[in-house]
């Protein structure tokens, strides 16, 4: 199995990271996961576009172009021969001393890996189950920061709790889930949280919105309260890796069920009609 380290593809029993840099004190970095679909990364395009977007906004300056990056992830592809699966790519600020004081002297440090398809049930079509609890990250959730604990600790309160999913609420406003976005569907019109500071845009969000707009869905891109939930006809989670997910089930702050509904059921297909 190989990985990319610093532009290179090496063997990854061979990568080892530098002991300084700035990830591993930090956080201090980005990265994107790129579904692959018979060979194909889905989307690269807009994934490229966001990783370039939240390098910006977190001032790491990344010299290589999309177009470089972007061939530089497929020998990686190639080299792995994976058919499904998802590419990770990432960059960190660089290799300093440790000082929260950054110098913008250091050079990005680029990794990626790839990882095939299990052979699982997918959430796709038997729906999860999801854990309703507070918001508790950070206020720059658009930036795809590698920085996840609020993420991670929310995820494993839903595990903990036999769930597949964390669904989060900032001072009783729905925003997303730990690592996905949320939809509701009420009298065939969709509601979910605007791409503000609050959620990260997902690129099967927007995706979503395209399509539901298409096939003459009502999209309502605005901030919803908790209670909501219990008053939708269904509910989905959007991502890269289980693109959308019905959701059967809330539990946590709020207790209610939700059916595979027919709108859900017809984004779905949409959906798989626009895959490679
Ligand atoms: N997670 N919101 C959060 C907080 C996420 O971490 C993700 C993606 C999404 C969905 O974004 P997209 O549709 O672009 O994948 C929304 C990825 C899959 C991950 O961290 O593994």
């Amino acid at each position: 199995e190989y990985v990319i380290l610093d532009q290179q593809l090496i063997p990854k029993s061979e990568a080892s990271i530098n002991f300084d840099d700035r990830g591993y004190y930090f956080g201090d970095g980005i990265y994107e996961v790129v579904k692959i679909y018979n060979g194909q990364p889905f989307a690269m395009e807009m994934h490229l576009d966001r990783f370039r977007s939240s390098s910006e906004k977190l001032d790491i300056a990344f010299p290589m172009s999309n177009e470089q990056l972007s061939e530089l992830l497929m020998s990686l592809l190639q080299k792995n021969s994976i058919d499904n699966g998802l590419i990770y790519f990432q960059i960190t600020r660089g290799v300093e001393p440790r000082n929260h004081l950054y110098t913008r002297q250091s050079a990005p440090v680029l990794t990626a890996f790839t990882q095939a398809t299990k052979d699982v049930a997918t959430p796709q079509e038997k729906g999860l189950t999801v854990w309703l609890t507070d918001d508790i990250r950070w206020l720059r959730c658009d930036i795809k920061t590698i920085n996840l604990l609020g993420n991670v600790l929310v995820k494993r309160e839903a595990a903990d709790h036999h769930c597949h999913e964390a669904i989060l609420n900032r001072d009783g406003i729905m925003t997303e889930g730990s690592s996905s976005n949320l939809f509701l569907v009420k009298d065939n019109v969709l509601y979910t949280h605007p791409a503000t500071n609050l959620i990260l845009n997902g690129i099967t969000r927007q995706l979503v919105i395209k399509l539901a707009k298409e096939n003459n869905y009502s999209v309502v891109e605005e901030p919803f309260p908790v209670e909501v939930l219990e008053h939708a006809d269904e509910a989905f989670i959007t991502s890269s890796s289980v693109e959308i997910a019905p959701i059967t089930a809330v539990k946590g702050q709020l207790t209610t069920v939700f059916d595979i509904g027919p709108v859900t059921l017809h984004l779905q297909k949409k959906f798989a009609e626009i895959l490679p």
